[in-house]
């Protein structure tokens, strides 16, 4: 599975590159959208979209544009996350986090234009498919509604302004770990599995898969932040002291715990679909076991 899960990374770094160097932005532009394209992420939610739509029949050639859109979307979550006004963060995939260095203004902007091309990437990948199920619209506002007001822009805006004196409750943190995080999941899942022209009872199958995956995921992250360092990490720890985690609610073994729990429902959510869901079985152990 290493193999199977290397080979769908390489797919979606050697686009993200190849779409570094014919962007067509201005030199001051291009350079931190070519850094942000290039930098090591583990790629997760990208391999997501590539291994939903292999389960349902799809070419991983045809999932690619659609996946490196997915993980467009995410860098620039996480470099807006990382803005001053925001986490101020200082280290990201193991490099200077953007802002520093190429400034605030050009971060911004490299993060609205990776979000803005994502879209367009997605619905090219959907106009080159033949036959399909799904109309565009329906592929995109699932992207629209993971990364809108109700999705990962919620989740960021409520995680910021949420008091870390208040009381501590699970359905808030629930709020925000399924918007900030578990949507962009839920949106690649469906993206991928929508490209494979799959039927609606098993997308609503993979759906819960990947919004359990989703907030392990951020549980997982949140433990790593207390449990991690920077040099395994590539990214700042100790960064959630002011923040709603579940660490701070059940302990870094609750949260342990509710992670394994987590990717267990997701497992149990894709027991039907038999062996073509196993990349996607050992994608939700890799969540479950990850120390990066
Ligand atoms: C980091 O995501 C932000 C979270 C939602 C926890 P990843 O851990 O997937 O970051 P990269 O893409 O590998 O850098
Ligand atoms: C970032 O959340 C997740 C986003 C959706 C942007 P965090 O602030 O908890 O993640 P890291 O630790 O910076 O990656
Ligand atoms: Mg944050
Ligand atoms: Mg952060």
């Amino acid at each position: 599975m290493t193999d199977y899960f290397s080979a769908r990374r390489t797919l979606v770094d050697d686009y993200l590159a190849s779409l570094a160097a014919r962007t067509g932005a201005p030199a001051v532009l291009a350079a931190p959208l070519a850094r942000s394209l290039a930098s090591a992420g583990k790629r997760v939610r990208g391999i997501l979209v590539i291994a939903v739509g292999e389960a349902f029949g799809c070419k991983a050639e045809k999932l690619v544009p659609a996946a490196a859109a997915i993980e467009m979307i995410h860098a620039s979550s996480l470099i807006l996350d990382d803005l001053p006004a925001m986490d101020d963060a200082l280290l990201r995939r193991g490099a200077p986090t953007l802002h520093r260095e190429f400034g605030e203004d050009l971060a911004i902007l490299s993060a609205v234009a990776l979000l803005n091309h994502s879209y367009g990437l997605v619905a090219q990948a959907h106009a080159d498919l033949t036959p399909r199920r799904w109309p565009m619209q329906q592929v995109l506002q699932r992207v629209v509604d993971a990364v809108g007001w109700d999705g990962t822009v919620a989740g960021e805006a409520v995680d910021l302004h949420m008091n870390s004196a208040g009381p501590l409750d699970f359905d808030t943190l629930e709020f925000i770990h399924s918007r900030k995080t578990g949507a962009l999941f839920v949106a690649a899942a469906a993206v991928g599995g929508m490209l494979a022209n799959i039927h609606p009872a098993p997308l609503q199958r993979i759906e819960v898969f990947a919004k359990n995956l989703g907030l392990a995921f951020q549980i997982t992250d949140d433990v790593l932040d207390v449990t991690s360092n920077p040099e395994t990490l590539g990214k700042d720890v100790g960064k959630d002291e002011q923040r709603l985690t579940f660490v701070k609610l059940a302990g870094v073994e609750g949260a342990r715990k509710l992670s394994e729990e987590l990717v267990e429902t997701s497992m149990t959510a894709i027991e039907s679909l038999g062996p073509a869901a196993k990349p996607l079985r050992a994608l939700a152990v890799m969540v479950r076991d990850r120390v990066r």
